[in-house]
């Protein structure tokens, strides 16, 4: 059963994400001063998450991406990834952590059923990861990633380029991919929090490539259909491969097939929109109907593209810890 949106685009991805907290800062996900948390008493159970991941399955979704906040925080994460796995219908459960707990549970992780890891990783050098996450210790994301590798686990890397930040690294993050059987990510800061002058910190995806150019041959690799909003290159004899997410200069919105369910239960059809719907009476009432029915009228909420660019930006600002990227 496949499941569309008002344009015709097929929705087949929910991103759910289990808690809002975390153990990092990162100075593009979070404001300086902090956000305010959701309450205990707001986070789903997992009886609610997987009830939601049963029912997204039941119509028409094939793929739950687990984040967070950082989702390997939350006590009970295992358990309730097995659960997950064993949803009969659901073809992929993936996960996007920032790798500071991976050392440790990389193991559980792989035989929990979660098939891909997406690991956030913003710079190879200590102090500019400290700076960017906060508080981060880039050891623990290092030894997390080595783990994760080990228990083989396909892993991607998600950089977020800021100019003047970490952007002189990036030939650095090419050779982790020339290296190893990785795939890294280079994406363009998105202005979630609208930060002052947000614009001076946006490297655009074109710029990137064509600095990688002026020392790599990158050969583009064909785009799967649903394969995501990365553009993925091979550079000839490399292990691994590159890829560019380029939200703020190219949008990749007419091949959106996602939607988005927050840890205190309030369905999003875009990242960047506001319409939201609550999904705990649904959940409260017990029926499972009224949870489909809810999950498909956000999806018929989804708008065509979002209008954020280079120049401006327009939505109210938030946290990615709270909507999970
Ligand atoms: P796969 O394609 O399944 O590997 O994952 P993904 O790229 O969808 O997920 P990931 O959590 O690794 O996110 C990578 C980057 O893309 C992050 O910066 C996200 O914030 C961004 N991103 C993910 N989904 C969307 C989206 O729907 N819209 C926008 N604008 N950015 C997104
Ligand atoms: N711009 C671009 N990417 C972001 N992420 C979080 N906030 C932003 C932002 N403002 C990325 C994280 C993680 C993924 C879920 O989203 O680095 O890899
Ligand atoms: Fe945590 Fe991810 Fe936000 Fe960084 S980007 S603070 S790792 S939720
Ligand atoms: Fe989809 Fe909204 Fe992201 Fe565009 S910005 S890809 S419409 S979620």
């Amino acid at each position: 059963m496949a499941l569309h949106d008002s344009i015709g685009r097929t929705i087949n991805y929910l991103r759910l994400s289990v808690t809002d907290r975390c153990n990092l800062r990162c100075r593009y996900c979070m404001p300086e001063d902090g956000i305010a948390k959701f309450t205990h008493g707001d986070i789903l159970s997992y009886e609610e998450l997987f009830r939601i991941a049963r029912v997204a399955v039941s119509i028409g979704i094939d793929k739950i991406r687990i984040t967070g906040g950082e989702p390997l925080v939350r006590k009970g994460i295992i358990p309730f990834l097995q659960q997950l796995a064993g949803i009969p219908g659901l073809e992929q459960l993936v996960l996007t952590t920032n790798g500071v707990l991976l050392e440790k549970m990389a193991p559980e992780l792989r035989s929990s059923g979660v098939q891909r890891l997406n690991i956030s990783l913003d710079s190879l050098n200590p102090e500019t990861f400290r700076q960017i996450s906060r508080c981060g210790d880039l050891k623990f994301v290092l030894a997390g990633i080595d783990a994760a590798k080990e228990c083989g686990f396909p892993i991607k890397l998600n950089m977020v380029v800021m100019r003047g930040i970490n952007d002189h690294e990036l030939m650095d993050f090419v050779n982790l991919a020339t290296t190893s059987a990785v795939t890294v990510r280079f994406i363009e800061y998105m202005p979630a929090i609208r930060e002052h002058n947000w614009q001076r910190l946006v490297v655009p995806g074109a710029e990137i490539l064509a600095r990688l150019e002026q020392r790599f041959t990158l050969i583009p690799l064909e785009q799967a259909a649903m394969a995501g909003p990365a553009r993925n290159f091979r550079i000839p004899g490399s292990h691994g491969s590159l890829g560019v997410i380029t939200p703020v200069s190219h949008h990749f919105c007419s091949e959106c097939n996602r939607i988005r369910v927050t840890a205190s239960g309030l369905a999003k059809g875009c990242l960047f929109a506001g319409d939201q719907m609550d999904l705990k009476s649904a959940l409260q009432s017990g029926s499972n109907q009224l949870l489909a029915s809810a999950l498909c009228a956000i999806v018929d909420t989804k708008p065509d593209r979002h209008h954020m660019c280079l120049e401006e930006c327009h939505h109210q600002a938030f946290s990615m810890s709270s909507i999970g990227g």
